[in-house]
């Protein structure tokens, strides 16, 4: 197992300390959460009552592998959503999308009570936020068009797989590289403007808090 994964996996196991008896969990996408879905499956095995909510059709599937129930709607507050990040800037702003979830996954993440961000070390960017390109999903009508505004904003922007890859929702994904990203409140709200994007992967004000898998231990970051 590569370190980051062991990072991954010693962070999901943190996580899995914080779901009790009862909750309604939101349950995001990626490998890392793979590895909560499997923690959480095994305490569901032996006995702990939870429902989720899933942000993908992968995780919806994996987990329903594991004997948790999964609701596809929900008309509450979950509990508590636990979700991974592909970057972290100082302030727990996020950048999301890597897995093409990010739009039921800030759906997930603005309906719950508490937004547990589950990370290896290397996630942490720091001032290097924005190196990793910021994931917009943008409808198949008028894709081409709608990239050229994002463009215009700064960036360097490419349909997933030229194209190929469709999210859940019927949609595109574009990878847009912005550089350093140093307010992502003013940016996602200029990209969330231009008719034709659907959502953006910046998740801005919505972390509760951050667990950090390390070699041997979790740090938890509360925000
Ligand atoms: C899914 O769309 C993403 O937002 C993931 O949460 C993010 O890419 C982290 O993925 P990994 O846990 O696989 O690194």
């Amino acid at each position: 197992m590569q370190n980051t994964d062991k990072e991954k996996k010693i962070a999901a196991k943190e996580a899995v300390q914080l779901i009790k008896d009862g909750m309604i969990i939101g349950i995001g996408t990626g490998s890392t959460v793979n590895y909560f879905i499997e923690e959480l499956g095994k305490k569901v095995a032996s006995g702990l009552k939870v429902k989720g909510v899933s942000s993908s059709t992968k995780s919806s599937d994996l987990a329903r592998s594991y004997g948790i129930e999964i609701m596809d709607d929900f008309e509450g507050t979950m509990d508590i959503d636990v979700d991974g990040a592909d970057q972290v800037d100082g302030n727990g702003n996020l950048i999301k999308g890597g897995g093409g979830a990010l739009l039921r996954e800030k759906i997930v993440a603005f309906n719950s009570r508490r937004v547990c961000i589950i990370v290896d070390r290397e996630k942490m960017a720091g001032d290097r936020f924005g190196s990793f390109p910021l994931p917009v999903e943008v409808t198949p009508y008028f894709a081409s068009g709608t990239i050229k505004h994002i463009e215009k904003l700064g960036s360097h922007c490419k349909l997933r797989q030229n194209g190929n890859f469709v999210t859940d929702n019927g949609n595109l994904i574009a990878d847009c590289e912005f550089g350093k990203i140093s307010d992502p409140c003013i940016l996602e709200k200029k990209i969330k403007s231009i008719p034709g994007v659907v959502e953006v992967g910046l998740f801005v004000n919505m972390t509760s808090e951050i667990i950090v898998g390390s070699e041997n231990s979790a740090k938890f970051i509360k925000l």
